[in-house]
């Protein structure tokens, strides 16, 4: 009796400590199992972490210096997109893409709007910003379209880059290039080729199709974009738009006349080193000097003074001398110890490909202190 009671007190014992160690047992293989998916977690992570890099060295990328410097990987794959003007000597600087592309390792995709239209449906737009930013990068697009706003679709800025050139000398540019073509591709007969005996100047006489001042209105709306308003010749908003967009929408607009000094630029500021060399290229390869229209008059004075009293060509003008302006200070800022290239002093003073300027700036007075500063701070802090 006292053996069957005590054996049941027991019995009740030994299920709450079966129970109270089933309660653990579950608990542990939660918490274990928690561990394990984090360490997972971590892996996954560390793995990807090694692909980018193992990618990114695959690139043959030789210098480290701005390479390390770029601490996002996605910033590492670039999407420059280059929304050529007609007759800018845009050929010369695509061909320095082209040349380079291999060595650095990123891929140049023309862009071939139908009907040479510059402009884009909503749909279209929308379209080439998403198919653009998912697909191959690093890359350079280039095409003559106006710029197209990827923000405004949801989509992160890429690298805009752009070269302006002086509106007349454009417009006469492309008069002769109809008619005669280019050193480019000498054989091939242009749109024009019949009338090539009329010059420019006699064309602005007998107020021909070809040279009428509105011709001159297209480096406005390629840096305005897309809406209707941008390709109204003597519009005062396309114009104020066009500034904005230099300033807050492209890394770095450049003058034709400044080809060496735009890609010395861009070597600097477009990550992964896809410009890396550009300048002294140019400088050196025979493929990349300004593609020359065959046969070119030079211009009278009378046609001349027609052109700058038109309103439109004022206003291109403005364009033109705002972005040359720009370029110039930045230059000069970026390169202070070469002569002024406002003072058109050009390519001579080229500083070498490869050099990076020190940086003008430092941190200073860092807290909580970093251990491993603390020792160079003492032996530099005393100037
Ligand atoms: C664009 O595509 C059209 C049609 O395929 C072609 O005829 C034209 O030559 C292309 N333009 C350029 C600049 O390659
Ligand atoms: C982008 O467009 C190309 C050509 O139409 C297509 O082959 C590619 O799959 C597209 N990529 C993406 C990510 O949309
Ligand atoms: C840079 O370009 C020049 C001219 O094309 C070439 O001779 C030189 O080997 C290039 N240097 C590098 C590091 O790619
Ligand atoms: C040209 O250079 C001189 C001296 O370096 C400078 O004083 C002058 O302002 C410059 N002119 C322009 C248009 O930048």
């Amino acid at each position: 009796m006292f053996f069957r009671v005590r054996h049941q007190k027991m019995l009740h014992v030994y299920l709450l400590i079966f129970v109270v160690l089933g309660i653990l047992v579950v608990l542990g293989a939660m918490i274990a199992y928690h561990v394990l998916l984090r360490e997972q977690h971590f892996q996954i992570q560390a793995a990807v972490a090694k692909l980018a890099n193992g990618d990114l060295k695959n690139l043959h990328f030789e210098s480290a210096a701005i390479y390390n410097s770029v601490a996002n990987s996605a910033d590492q794959k670039p999407l420059v997109i280059y929304n050529r003007v007609p007759k800018t000597g845009s050929t010369s600087f695509v061909n320095v893409a082209y040349d380079l592309h291999s060595r650095n390792a990123f891929r140049v995709l023309h862009v071939n709007v139908t009907g040479n239209s510059h402009q884009l449906s909503i749909y279209d737009q929308f379209r080439f910003v998403d198919n653009t930013t998912r697909w191959l990068r690093p890359a350079f697009y280039h095409g003559h379209f106006a710029y197209i706003d990827f923000e405004r679709y949801g989509y992160q800025k890429p690298y805009y880059v752009q070269l302006l050139r002086k509106p007349l000398d454009r417009l006469v540019s492309y008069y002769y290039f109809l008619r005669y073509g280019d050193d480019y591709r000498p054989y091939l007969v242009r749109k024009k080729h019949m009338d090539s005996s009329t010059t420019f100047d006699e064309c602005v006489e007998r107020d021909g199709a070809d040279c009428q001042a509105n011709l001159l209105w297209l480096q406005i709306p390629f840096l305005c974009g897309q809406s209707a308003d941008c390709w109204t010749p003597g519009s005062e908003w396309a114009l104020k738009q066009a500034k904005r967009n230099v300033l807050e929408k492209y890394t770095l607009v450049g003058v034709t006349e400044h080809m060496g000094e735009f890609l010395h630029m861009l070597e600097l500021i477009i990550p992964g080193k896809m410009f890396h060399n550009a300048s002294e290229h140019f400088k050196h390869s025979p493929k990349s000097h300004l593609r020359k229209t065959a046969k070119k008059h030079p211009l009278s004075r009378k046609t001349i003074q027609k052109f700058h009293e038109s309103i439109i060509w004022q206003m291109e003008n403005e364009l033109y001398t705002f972005v040359a302006r720009e370029f110039a200070f930045a230059y000069n800022k970026q390169f202070p110890n070469t002569p002024s290239i406002l003072n058109g002093s050009m390519g001579k003073h080229l500083k070498s490909s490869g050099y990076i300027p020190p940086p003008s700036f430092r941190y200073e007075k860092i807290y909580p202190k970093p251990a491993q500063f603390q020792k160079k701070k003492k032996s530099t802090n005393h100037v």
